[in-house]
């Protein structure tokens, strides 16, 4: 009863869980709370001896769920927005590189199970953020991340964010900007090889977010 009486009061309050707390997993892969007073942890997180980013930020978790689901990582970036920018991720075992693909938010093709969903930086999300889409429905999708509200999770995911249909396009609904997905598949009407959804470049400090 206490518990519950608590766990509503921290919903309520919209106080984040203190840093570390383990808030759920998806397929074995845990995600923790990135809430803490300075935004940025030092601290590396490894899976096995693999560097996996920095604790506990959105692309750790998206880095983790590829390395043990999917026995696949990408290269280090400076900011979750970054991904969109990607052209490949890499098999751990063998080092070998695999295309991935951008698909836009509201384009001709569903997303799929395993994308990386992508954020825009913005005022508020400073880095953008990463979300992985782990479950596909008609008009929903289920995501797995961290360091979006560091909230408990309610199943094997973290969040369930609106799918829309709309003149044969499909639109990812959210309060905050979504550039799109990243895949591992590849349907050539869908992908924009050619960056055009991408925003510009960063001009500032080198140090910082290369992308927004
Ligand atoms: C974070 O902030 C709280 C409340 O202001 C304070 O009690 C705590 O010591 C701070 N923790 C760190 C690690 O700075
Ligand atoms: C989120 O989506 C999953 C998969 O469809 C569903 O089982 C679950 O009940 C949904 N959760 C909420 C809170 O709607
Ligand atoms: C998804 O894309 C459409 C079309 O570009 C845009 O109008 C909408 O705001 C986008 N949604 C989000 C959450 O960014
Ligand atoms: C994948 O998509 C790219 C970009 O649209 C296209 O150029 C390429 O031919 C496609 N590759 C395969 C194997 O379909």
């Amino acid at each position: 009863m206490i518990l519950l009486i608590l766990r509503a009061w921290l919903v309520c309050s919209n106080k984040c869980l203190p840093f570390g707390t383990f808030l759920g997993k998806n397929l074995e892969v845990q995600a923790f709370s990135n809430c803490h007073n300075n935004s940025l942890s030092i601290d590396l997180n490894y899976h096995t001896d693999i560097v996996t980013g920095l604790k506990y930020q959105s692309i750790e978790y998206a880095r983790r769920w590829l390395i043990q689901v999917k026995n696949l990582a990408f290269k280090s970036i400076p900011c979750a927005s970054d991904i969109y920018h990607l052209n490949n991720f890499y098999y751990i075992s063998s080092g070998e590189s695999i295309p991935i693909y951008r698909i836009p938010n509201g384009s001709f093709c569903k997303p799929n199970e395993g994308s990386l969903l992508v954020y825009k930086r913005t005022k508020k999300l400073q880095i953008g953020h990463v979300a992985v889409i782990t479950y596909v429905g008609n008009d929903h999708i289920s995501v797995s991340e961290q360091d979006w509200d560091n909230q408990m999770w309610n199943g094997d995911y973290s969040r369930n964010i609106t799918l829309k249909f709309v003149n044969l396009k499909y639109y990812v609904e959210d309060n905050e900007k979504i550039l799109g997905w990243m895949s591992i598949k590849n349907k050539s009407m869908c992908v924009d090889s050619e960056c055009k959804t991408c925003s510009k470049k960063y001009e500032g400090k080198l140090s910082a977010c290369l992308y927004e």
